[in-house]
């Protein structure tokens, strides 16, 4: 259980911790690279476990090593049938993408996850995957895990995204590694890039151009990787001090790939007073500190093209939209109705029991601000880490502590999260 307090401000300097997309495809990749590889910055969060629980079974040797992880590649065709069932957590990323590598092997094997994951679609990897002649099936015939892959000779497609996922155009392109021909993928609305950019780091012979990725059957040779932090969790953050009067706040070497960032210009479109310092960039990633100062936000309209470049903050988008001036809508996000929970539903109840008024639609939701939160309530967090996070900012504007339910499943995405709330509130 998380108990909010009540504060008047949001000030200091922090750091996040490492990004979660990237942390799990450096993971995989470097399992499947020829030679040693290092993961600076790796995420230690039980998601990312998880992928490294994955590929310790399936024969790679994976340490932990002061702050960092060290890989010993075993080249594209080194993995070995693992003992056991696969177990993917509550890491939606580890399954759809790691089917993708499993689709190709000499072996047979089964992967499943927990009972989120289990509800999860898995649809849309299974279609393309079988048009590349994977052997992939759920549970009784059905798409749910657990997944049941049998190895096959691959051969490369041409495929248009029907959704922007970057879980699903990631196992097309890991699958695409194996294939015999060439695999293009093609977006509508691009989705986070962070698998291309990391598989031309690694010698893959990959081309994107105009919403279109071409990649050729590669060997890929290690390198260290440096991971930076996640925007998805300096949003929760990010937000909070923007929408409080007062708060000043400096989020350190946080990841500005241009597929994650429409946080920062929705917050901007909001009213926010956001600076980016310090820009660099790792290995194709853009890197950069964020600086912020609090004041009233108004509202703002979120419509399909911007969701892929902001799709995990929208839990977090709805609370400050709540504090902002104004009406807020959001459509075209029904892809949340099957995140770690049906965050649309999720998010109309408990913003609903602390005052919020707030409707549900089909594909999003309507924010009427600003709302004078209640105190003293107890919320859900339904496991799912970015609801108890995000619940756990709304209870900083309420005039008397909220609790929220079941907050140990934050541990998913950011080990430390309680930690660092506890440096920064005043
Ligand atoms: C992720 C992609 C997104 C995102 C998830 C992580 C990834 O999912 O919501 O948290 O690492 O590729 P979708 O691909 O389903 O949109």
């Amino acid at each position: 259980m998380l108990k909010t307090q009540t504060i008047s401000r949001i000030e200091g300097q922090i750091t996040v911790p490492g990004d979660k997309s990237i942390s799990h495809r450096a993971v995989m990749l470097l399992s499947i690279s020829k030679g040693k590889g290092r993961i600076r910055g790796f995420l230690p969060a039980l998601d990312c476990q998880n992928t490294i629980g994955c590929f310790r079974q399936l024969g790679v040797e994976i340490e932990h090593a002061g702050q960092g992880v060290v890989i010993s590649g075993r080249g594209l065709r080194g993995l070995r049938a693992p003992e056991k069932v696969l177990d993917a957590g509550n890491s939606g990323t580890t399954m759809r993408l790691i089917c993708g590598i499993l689709a190709a092997q000499g072996f047979s094997c089964t992967i499943t996850g927990d009972a989120s994951l289990q509800r999860r679609p898995m649809d849309r990897i299974i279609g393309p995957l079988r048009q590349m002649g994977a052997a992939l099936c759920g549970v009784d015939g059905t798409d749910r895990p657990p997944l049941t892959i049998e190895g096959r000779k691959l051969r490369g497609i041409d495929y248009t995204l029907p959704i922007p996922s970057a879980q699903v155009k990631s196992s097309i392109l890991l699958a695409g590694l194996y294939a015999e021909g060439e695999t293009l993928v093609r977006e509508v609305f691009p989705a986070r890039d962070h698998t291309e950019i990391m598989l031309a780091s690694l010698g893959a012979r990959i081309q994107v151009d105009d919403g279109t990725i071409r990649l050729a059957c590669s060997e890929l040779q290690a390198q260290e990787i440096r991971v930076p932090g996640d925007i998805s969790s300096a949003a929760f953050f990010l937000c909070a001090a923007a929408a409080m009067p007062g708060s000043h706040l400096v989020i350190r070497n946080v990841g500005l790939n241009p597929t994650r960032t429409g946080i920062i210009d929705v917050l901007g479109k909001m009213g926010a007073a956001i600076a980016v310092e310090n820009q660099k960039n790792w290995a194709g990633e853009k890197v950069g500190d964020l600086v912020v100062r609090g004041r009233m936000l108004h509202g703002t309209t979120i419509t399909r093209e911007l969701v892929p470049v902001l799709v995990d903050e929208i839990p977090i988008l709805a609370v400050i939209a709540a504090m902002a001036e104004g009406t807020t809508t959001i459509t075209g996000a029904e892809e949340l109705r099957v995140k770690e929970s049906n965050r649309i539903a999720a998010l109309v109840a408990e913003l609903g029991k602390l005052g919020v008024r707030i409707e549900e639609l089909p594909d999003g939701l309507v924010i009427q601000g600003p709302s004078r939160i209640r105190g003293g309530v107890e919320l859900a967090s339904y496991g799912d880490h970015r609801m108890a996070m995000a619940l756990a900012v709304a209870g900083l504007f309420a005039p008397s502590s909220v609790r929220i339910q079941d907050s140990a499943c934050i541990d998913i995405s950011f080990p430390g999260f309680k930690r660092v709330l506890q440096k920064v509130v005043k």
